[in-house]
């Protein structure tokens, strides 16, 4: 081993960061208030303060929980993982494609037949093999944090999780299983779905890994196998797009029967599952692709294709639409990512090594997984599959390229692009429904021991005076009085950014306190049976950044009914955003919602270039700031 890698796994092993804060209760509660008061009726907002006062009054059930937090804090690595897994994953009963399988959408590739797909899949077969070998290893270098706050290592477990974990569907809740074993025990196969049929892919023979070529033969004989009607079993996979607690019935159903308990076993110990994908028959646009990663397009497409309690599921379209889709409860988007461009970075490119025929040993095929089915598991697969064409033709994706400035140009105007993003996102929203709502920006806890993430509220009171500001409401602002509040705003969000990084956000602690009560078998306390609470908990706007260093991006369905979903990636001269919402929502509108965002962002890169413009002109510029001006188009 180098020097340099055993200083890499030094790194990993001996990390050690400080553990995630408890925030004091005080500071928590009047930041809820902050948060809440500008978006529900002040009627409410009254009743809601004197609930939240109650609650933290000297003596009050706010710091009997608080100081059950402190020592829960004391006693775990991280005390506020497993509630947060529980209440972000495991408990939500909701189907996990679309509603919280988020997926990475590759560049289209171009293959001439099938052979250069099966290659592809091959390569990447390698690629993850050689990643993984990294992880197992302990070898990855450890990140260090960027942007805001930069320079401070973060933890690297979530990397552990990628090939290791598995989450079993269960009838109330889930359960996450992650095998954090290291190289000497680690699975040594993995799945392939063809033509919604699984084989078992041994990448190891004879205590040596597959090369590329002899994956490529293996992928092959598959494909034939696949092919064979009389041998085809019905679409299981299907079962695994469905709502939790109908999996998890249905699986009752399955393991009544040895074989299929055999096939079960094989798919939860692999290392991942790798999906050819039949053509979908779609123009391969952005939003078609990412439709295709989000969902598969249903039993018609490759939606039986799938097995999606499986954390890390490869696509390899025949026809060039490819990505991975990620069972979201073990790791984040940015592990994903990471991954995904160590894979991209080698595939693209270079052609298939020619290994000479005496390299490549003589494999006996994949084993197909067998499966016994009834008629009421037929009836099951049937239901699935009405489910999962119901989500399909709900969902409402648009992939949208912002062309006309990207990070650089905010990072000029002494902005934080972030912050920037998610001002323009709320302008967005404002223009579509005149009002703001709860919004979630996931923020990294990466700095701290076992951190996941909390929430970036951004719907803040300052955003709101900004856009009221760019409406011209109630009165016609100038330039300048919109640039104050434009960087009152930024100030805001920057400061809560901070704050979340850091660990002194509200929603894990607030959802801290909610869990110390049910572990103490106490009545619900008010504030968390209170309309504003469960109101500022449905948000209507799920936003997420998802940065990448190669051509790719992210995308994930909205987390409710009335809601959106969007993902966003900065890049130095434009912005790629995924936008979704339900189509039986009346409320809802990719398509509106785009080209609100597109308007926004003209809008106030137009305002910073007016007002760049004016500072330099310093005579002109007091008397254009004197008059009245109608922003933007
Ligand atoms: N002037 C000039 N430059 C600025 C600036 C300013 N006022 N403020 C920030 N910048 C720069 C930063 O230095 C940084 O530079 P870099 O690109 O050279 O690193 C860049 O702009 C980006 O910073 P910013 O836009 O402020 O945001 P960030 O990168 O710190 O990201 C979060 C903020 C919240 C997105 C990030 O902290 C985070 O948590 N990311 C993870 C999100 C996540 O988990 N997503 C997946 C969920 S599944």
């Amino acid at each position: 081993m180098s020097t340099l890698k055993k200083q890499a796994a030094r790194g990993q092993d001996s990390q050690v960061l400080p553990k995630v804060p408890v925030p004091p209760l005080k500071q928590t509660l009047d930041t809820y208030l902050k948060c809440v008061q500008h978006l529900v009726k002040d009627e409410q907002f009254k009743k809601t303060k004197t609930i939240v006062e109650k609650f933290g009054a000297p003596g009050g059930i706010g710091e009997v929980l608080q100081k059950k937090l402190l020592e829960r804090r004391d006693k775990t690595a991280n005390w506020v993982y497993d509630y947060w897994l529980e209440d972000m994953y495991l408990n939500n009963r909701l189907a996990l494609p679309v509603n919280s399988s988020p997926a990475m959408v590759f560049p289209k590739q171009t293959f001439r037949d099938h052979k250069d797909a099966l290659r592809f899949a091959a390569r990447l077969i390698r690629r993850v093999l050689e990643y993984k070998s990294l992880i197992d290893a302990r070898l990855l270098p450890v990140d260090v944090a960027r942007g805001q706050l930069a320079g401070t290592p973060l933890c690297m477990k979530q990397y552990y999780h990628l090939f290791t974990s598995y989450r079993y569907p269960g009838l109330k809740t889930d359960t996450l299983k992650v095998d954090m074993n290291t190289a000497s025990s680690t699975s040594e196969h993995m799945i392939v779905a063809c033509k919604n049929q699984f084989f078992m892919l041994d990448v190891v023979a004879n205590n040596k890994q597959l090369n590329e070529t002899e994956i490529l033969s293996q992928l092959e004989k598959i494909m034939k196998m696949s092919e064979n009607a009389e041998e085809k079993h019905p679409p299981f996979g299907i079962l695994t797009s469905d709502d939790r607690t109908e999996w998890a019935q249905a699986r009752e159903a399955l393991i009544k029967d040895q074989t299929n308990q055999d096939s079960l076993a094989l798919i939860e110990s692999s290392i991942c599952v790798v999906c050819l994908d039949e053509p979908c028959g779609l123009p391969p646009s952005d939003t078609n692709r990412a439709l295709m990663m989000l969902h598969g397009g249903g039993c018609e497409r490759n939606g039986a294709n799938r097995w999606y309690d499986k954390s890390m599921q490869f696509v390899v379209g025949m026809d060039g639409v490819c990505g991975v889709v990620c069972e979201h409860s073990p790791f984040e988007g940015i592990v994903m990512v990471q991954c995904s461009e160590f894979l991209m970075k080698h595939i693209t490119g270079s052609p298939l090594r020619t290994v000479q025929p005496s390299s490549t040993r003589a494999l006996s095929p994949p084993r197909r997984l067998l499966w016994k089915c009834n008629s009421h598991i037929q009836a099951l697969l049937g239901a699935s599959g009405d489910r999962l064409q119901r989500l399909v033709n709900n969902l409402d994706m648009d992939v949208f390229t912002f062309e006309t400035y990207g990070k650089e140009f905010i990072k000029k105007q002494k902005m934080s692009p972030d912050g920037f993003i998610q001002v323009a996102l709320q302008l967005a929203f404002y223009k579509c429904r005149r009002r703001l709502v709860p919004t979630y920006e996931s923020a990294s806890l990466r700095r701290f021991q076992e951190g996941r993430v909390d929430n970036i509220r951004s719907a803040t009171p300052d955003v709101l005076a900004f856009v009221k500001s760019m409406a011209n409401e109630g009165a016609t602002f100038t330039d300048s009085e919109k640039m104050k509040r434009l960087k009152d705003a930024l100030k805001a969000q920057t400061d809560y950014t901070i704050a979340a990084i850091t660990g002194m956000a509200i929603d894990n602690h607030l959802l801290g306190l909610l869990k110390v009560s049910k572990e103490l078998k106490m009545e619900r306390p008010d504030i968390f049976c209170d309309e504003t609470y469960l109101a500022s908990n449905h948000f209507i706007l799920s936003t997420s950044q998802v940065p990448t260093t190669v051509e790719m991006f992210c995308c994930y369905g909205p987390v409710v009914p009335n809601g959106y979903g969007t993902c966003y990636n900065p890049q130095p001269h434009h912005i790629v955003f995924s936008v979704s919402s339900f189509w039986e929502n009346t409320e809802t509108s990719s398509a509106v919602f785009v080209k609100a965002l597109n308007e926004s962002l003209l809008e106030i890169g137009d305002l910073c270039n007016r007002s760049a413009a004016a500072a330099s002109q310093p005579t002109e510029s007091s008397q254009a700031a004197c008059q009245p001006h109608k922003s933007g188009k």
